[in-house]
């Protein structure tokens, strides 16, 4: 019933984590192979392993999450080599997710990707808000446009990218313009909105260590403009590139909402780090139950079609 075709592969269901929660370590990812979930991706990573920023960097807040993270990880090779080994054994689709700290380094492991065995999906995230110093690539669209064309002259394994979000249709134009030029599998929209900050009012303070307090937000603040962002890239982007929607995904009805707006995949991180990985299973079945009610068999009955041209009326 969930079934869901993704880039040649069937998966159980659309459902995976966002990167970033869940998967810094084996022991982790194990975690999420052995769940309920269609697929799953690593943290993204550095060619060297990294720290990341100073704790505490990650805080859960009523509707939803804040994090300066930093980019920690255990270094691009312990991943690819992390799925490298799962692939001999596992059928689950396992995504490696790169996020270099410049374009040099983001190429060198796209490099070293090619020249591996590796034969899953690669996340390019173009969105990372915590690194101090270092803009989000995916807001300067000339430089995303410049990656993108170096990228495709080497790699020739299937790639898709992680953005930040949009707020302004001149924005979702450009963008999708120039992401229409590449062979991409899929776009994943969005990180976390960055740079909010959330402050505890009793202590008059912030909540997180890095950057005095900013730090990306996700949960249930951010999923109209995920919503937005999947539905605006969906009616944008040329079919042959899928769409996973990320932000705001807490029940299956969230999952629902995504898939109407267009996405094929959808990642969950926030409610993920709150409940741990058994969600998949919570959200599969209420997935599944909205389905029954609603009488569809299949999500490709549905998927894309949201009603947006509604009748004009007198009301405010
Ligand atoms: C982080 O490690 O700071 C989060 C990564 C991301 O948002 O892309």
């Amino acid at each position: 019933m969930l079934t869901t075709q993704f880039f040649g592969s069937i998966y159980t269901n659309p459902l995976m984590n966002a990167s970033g929660v869940n998967c810094f370590t084996t022991y982790e990812l194990d975690q999420l192979a052995d769940s309920k979930a269609g697929a799953f991706v690593t943290k993204s990573a550095t060619l060297q392993a990294r720290k990341g920023n100073p704790k505490p960097r990650y805080y859960d807040v009523p509707l939803g999450s804040i994090n300066s993270m930093g980019l920690p990880n255990n270094g691009f090779d312990y991943y690819l080599d992390y799925a490298l080994n799962y692939q001999k054994q596992h059928t689950t689709a396992l995504f490696l997710s790169i996020s270099g700290m410049s374009t040099e380094e983001n190429i060198t492991m796209l490099h070293k990707i090619v020249e591996s065995e590796f034969n899953g999906i690669t996340e390019l995230n173009l969105s990372c808000p915590n690194v101090p110093g270092k803009p989000q690539i995916g807001y300067d669209f000339p430089l995303t446009e410049k990656i993108l064309q170096e990228v495709f002259t080497f790699f020739d394994k299937p790639l898709g990218v992680k953005l930040p979000p949009y707020f302004d249709f001149a924005h979702f134009d450009e963008m999708a313009r120039i992401l229409n030029q590449f062979p991409l599998v899929y776009v994943n929209s969005i990180n976390s909105v960055g740079n909010g900050l959330y402050i505890d009012s009793n202590s008059e303070s912030v909540v997180i260590k890095p950057k005095n307090g900013f730090g990306g937000i996700g949960g249930e603040y951010v999923k109209p403009t995920a919503l937005a962002n999947v539905r605006a890239f969906y009616t944008r982007l040329k079919p042959e590139i899928k769409l996973i929607g990320t932000g705001g995904i807490r029940t299956g009805q969230d999952v629902f909402e995504h898939l109407l707006c267009g996405a094929t995949m959808v990642q969950i991180g926030t409610e993920l780090h709150k409940e741990g990985p058994e969600i998949f299973e919570r959200i599969e079945k209420e997935l599944k139950e909205i389905m029954r009610q609603k009488n569809y068999q299949t999500i490709d009955e549905f998927r894309g079609k949201l009603k947006d041209d509604l009748n004009e009326t007198f009301e405010l």
